[in-house]
This record gives C-alpha cells, sequence and structure tokens, in this order.
C-alpha cells in the first residue's frame, strides 16, 4: 500500500552496527581463551577464501576503545557484538576464566560510557572444540545444560548494565552449513544429523529464553533469525506451492518454533517422509511452548525467488565465495522447490540479490503471522571497497543499498510493525567466514587484506557519515 504519510521512526529507536567475535577480535590464543570449532576448521585446507582464519581478524580485542569511539563519533544508539565462549569457559564449562570475562566488562563499561546501549550475542558459531569433542556440540543434549549456565554467567555479569540480548545467532545458517553442506564445522553432510542438532539448539535456545526470565533479567532476549523471504518465479501455481514449501521448510520450520513452539505441519511431513525427522522426546514440546521471546531478531540480506523443483531435481549447489558475479550454481531441494533468479532485481558480485522492498515484507509477514517486535540485528551489502590516496572510500552503492533498506523499515512501521532497531553489518570491515576480507561490510575500512595484516589503521567510508546523519535526523528524511 502507498502511504500518504509516512509514520516517523519511535523516539527510542535503536540505530545501530553489528559484528561478532570471531570475525574481529582477534587474539585468538590470548589471555586464556580456549580454542572453538572455528580456530579448528579455518586449518583445514580449502575451506575458506584463500585460507584466510581470524588468529588476528581486525583486532578488535586490542583497538576497541579506538572503535567504540568511532562508534560514538558517528552517534550510534546501539552496538551488536558477540562474546566467544572460549573466553569465559576456555573448555565450555567449569570455571569462569576471569581475563576473558574483563575484556567483555571493559568494552561493556566503555560502551556505556559513550551513552551506546551493548547488545550481546551469545552464541555466533564460536563452539568450544571441547565440547565438539567430548559429546559432538550440539549433537547432544548435554549442550542444553551447558549453554544455559553460560549464558546465565553471563546474564548475571551484566544485570543491569545490558538490556538486549540475542540468544541464537542465526541458527539455521549454522546447522545448515555445518551438518548439510559441510561448509561450516563441524562439516558433515547429513541432513538427518542435521535436522537432530537443530532440534536440540531449539531447546536450548528455549531453556535459556526461560532462564532470562526465570532471573528476573532486565531488558529483553530473542534469537536473530536469517530470514529470507521467499517468491515464486510467477503466478503458475506449481510455482506458487514451490515458494510456499521454501517458505515452509526454510523459514517457518525455525521461526513457528521460536514464537509458537510447533514446527510446521508440511514442512515435518516432508521431513518424515525423507527419514530426516528429528526425535521428539517427552517434555520437548512443554519446553519449545514455554519459552517466549521477547522480540524476533532477523538478519536480512535478500530475498530468494523459487520454481517448481521434481523429486529428481537439482539439490545443493556451490556457493559463490570468490566474488565473481554469476558463478553461484543452481540449488534446490528435490520435490520442494529450486531457487531461480529474479529479472527484477539486482546482485552484488557474491550472487546475492538487492531488495530492500523484501525487508518490508519480511516485517509486514512476520508482524502478521507472529504479533511480536523486531529487532533487526543484521543487514549490510559485502562489496570490494577501493580507497584512494587520500585514504577515502567512497562506497555510493552502500550508502544506495543501506538507505533503501532503512526506507522500507520507515514503510514497514507506518504498515504497523513494530521494530525496535536497525543494525547493520558491520561496523568495521571484518572477516567474512567463508570470503575473506575483501567482501567488506563496514563503515570504517581495515587497511588489511587476505595477503596480510597491513597496517590495520580505521579510515571512515563515505556510508559513515551518510549513516551519522540519519541518525541525527532519527530518520526524518530516511
Ligand atoms: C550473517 C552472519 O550470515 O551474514 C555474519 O551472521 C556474516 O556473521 C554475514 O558475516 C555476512 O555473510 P558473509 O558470508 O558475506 O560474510
Amino acid at each position: 500500500m502507498d502511504h500518504k504519510k509516512l509514520t516517523a521512526f519511535p523516539d527510542q529507536f535503536l540505530w545501530g552496527s553489528a559484528s561478532a567475535a570471531y570475525q574481529v577480535e582477534g587474539a585468538w590464543d590470548e589471555d586464556g581463551k580456549g580454542l572453538s570449532v572455528w580456530d579448528e576448521f579455518v586449518r583445514i585446507p580449502g575451506k575458506t577464501f584463500k585460507g584466510t582464519n581470524g588468529d588476528v581478524a581486525v583486532d578488535h580485542y586490542h583497538r576497541f576503545k579506538e572503535d567504540v569511539a568511532l562508534m560514538a563519533e558517528q552517534g550510534l544508539k546501539t552496538y551488536r557484538f558477540s562474546i566467544a565462549w572460549t573466553r569465559i569457559f576456555p573448555e565450555g564449562r567449569g570455571e569462569v576464566n576471569v581475563e576473558g570475562l574483563n575484556f567483555y566488562q571493559d568494552l561493556v563499561d566503555e560502551l556505556i560510557k559513550h551513552n551506546i546501549e551493548p547488545m550481546i550475542t551469545l552464541y555466533h558459531w564460536d563452539l568450544p572444540q571441547t565440547l565438539q569433542e567430548e559429546y559432538g556440540g550440539w549433537e547432544s543434549r548435554q549442550i542444553i545444560e551447558d549453554f544455559t549456565n553460560y549464558a546465565a554467567t553471563l546474564f548475571e555479569a551484566f544485570r543491569g548494565k545490558v538490556h538486549y540480548w540475542v540468544s541464537l545467532n542465526e541458527q539455521n545458517v549454522f546447522t545448515s552449513l555445518g551438518y548439510m553442506l559441510a561448509a561450516h564445522p563441524p562439516g558433515v553432510t547429513d541432513p538427518k544429523r542435521m535436522y537432530a542438532a537443530n532440534h536440540i539448539a531449539n531447546l536450548a535456545n528455549a531453556s535459556v529464553i526461560n532462564k532470562f526470565h526465570e532471573l528476573q533479567m532486565p531488558g529483553k532476549i530473542g534469537p536473530s533469525f536469517a530470514y529470507t523471504p521467499n517468491y515464486a518465479i510467477d503466478s503458475d501455481p506449481k510455482n506458487v506451492l514451490a515458494a510456499e514449501n521454501a517458505e515452509d521448510l526454510m523459514a517457518h520450520y525455525w521461526m513457528d518454533v521460536y514464537l509458537w513452539g510447533k514446527y510446521p505441519i508440511a514442512a515435518m511431513r516432508f521431513l518424515e517422509e525423507q527419514g530426516w525427522a528429528p526425535t521428539i522426546e517427552p517434555g520437548d514440546q512443554e519446553l519449545l511452548e514455554s519459552a517466549k521471546p521477547d522480540f524476533l531478531g532477523i538478519n536480512y540480506y535478500q530475498t530468494a525467488t523459487n520454481a517448481f523443483n521434481p523429486l529428481d531435481g537439482v539439490g545443493s549447489g556451490k556457493m559463490n565465495t570468490t566474488g565473481k558475479k554469476g558463478s553461484s550454481e543452481e540449488s534446490g531441494v528435490p520435490g520442494m522447490y529450486k531457487k531461480v533468479t529474479n529479472p527484477f532485481v539486482d546482485r552484488t558480485n557474491w550472487d546475492w540479490e538487492i531488495d530492500p522492498e523484501g525487508l518490508r515484507i519480511a516485517l509486514r509477514r512476520i508482524t502478521s503471522r507472529y504479533r511480536v517486535p523486531v529487532m533487526i540485528t543484521e543487514n549490510g551489502l559485502g562489496e570490494y571497497d577501493k580507497i584512494t590516496a587520500e585514504n577515502e572510500i567512497h562506497d555510493d552503492y552502500r550508502i544506495k543499498y543501506l538507505s533503501g533498506h532503512v526506507h522500507a523499515i520507515k514503510e514497514a512501521i507506518s504498515d504497523g510493525a513494530e521494530v525496535l532497531g536497525y543494525c547493520t553489518w558491520s561496523f568495521t570491515d571484518l572477516l567474512s567466514w567463508l570470503n575473506g576480507y575483501q567482501k567488506r561490510y563496514g563503515f570504517v575500512y581495515v587497511d588489511r587484506d587476505e595477503d596480510g595484516e597491513r597496517t590495520m589503521n580505521r579510515y571512515k567510508k563515505d556510508s559513515f557519515y551518510w549513516y551519522q546523519e540519519v541518525i541525527k535526523e532519527n530518520g526524518a528524511n530516511s
């Protein structure tokens, strides 16, 4: 619908930006930190672009004061970051590693000092390697207790200081890439194991949310879901059904569980037919239904367009991790859907579709289906950036991308969606898990690449100043 006048962003709207521990911190073995599954996985030849890893990343561990000063200069209202479980409990459980906890205490204090609301992600994929080796990580129900204890330790450590918490980051991504595509640790290709691990992650997520509420923590908690809204390529009913299948299997399969504690019916039927359905034990259903997130976090980057895919049709295809436009392969789930090219939108050099309107559609769908407030925990454009001789970065393409998405949020708010905040991905440039350092997302350019650590100097891109203005006027002209 067209609005005669758009609704203003709420006064308390959280304009923010985000990162994740492994992608920015570095200091991979400092101050008592234990090894995570990513510390190990990146050393397997061929797994990451040019063998890149986060040993040093963008050295945020040692430069966080400089980074927070830049955030303050930009006017950020919130900074979303993740805590490395292995800094708190080097082996996943046991005694707290005080030095590791101190790093985050210092970071949180620094943010508060600059009036920036800290937003903590409890889990952004860097599982303690010990837990992986001891009991298979997410494949064992023991992780429910260990993750809940780890979370409770942080809740108490930051009670009253941190008001926004993200439980799991992109459970749909770390389970699919970890257990179906072998692109993330533990490098497995087995759908049955994926859906089993995913069910246990659902239980752990529910348990942590309940713990937060039992402890009467001041603040809000929710999971962050990587939501890619699905479209049909045209009105051929077969293609429309394919889009429904994709939405059920790729989106409702997680969101329905977070908000309703129930798996979607058609997707579950499909998994049962394949022999991939998880085992639901007595008590599981009650636990899932008892947990009530205070918001749904969404990471929105793109939409997906779908067409009919027969039972003997295409399966998973190679992702584009090189930045060569057009190099990703066709992919789908036989019998459900296949992803096709949307002729109405442009794509990045990594073949991600650029679709600001899709964010409005995402917010509309979530609002209608779940009636829950939404925190946009990630949105951004990964592109090549060029630095000039004067150390300037003219990323007008990023400004265009982000301003389109900010406008879409405003339209969704005008439609009636409740949006608590917007975190761009990312604040500084950082390591992309599979794509190295050349796929840049930040407002702040970091002088490093996959060939060397270089100076690590920080330079403000044009988009830095653009966002500064948006925040200053609370999106009034967006
Ligand atoms: C999300 C993750 O999937 O997207 C981030 O939460 C990630 O950690 C971001 O970096 C962008 O993805 P990529 O593959 O371009 O780095």
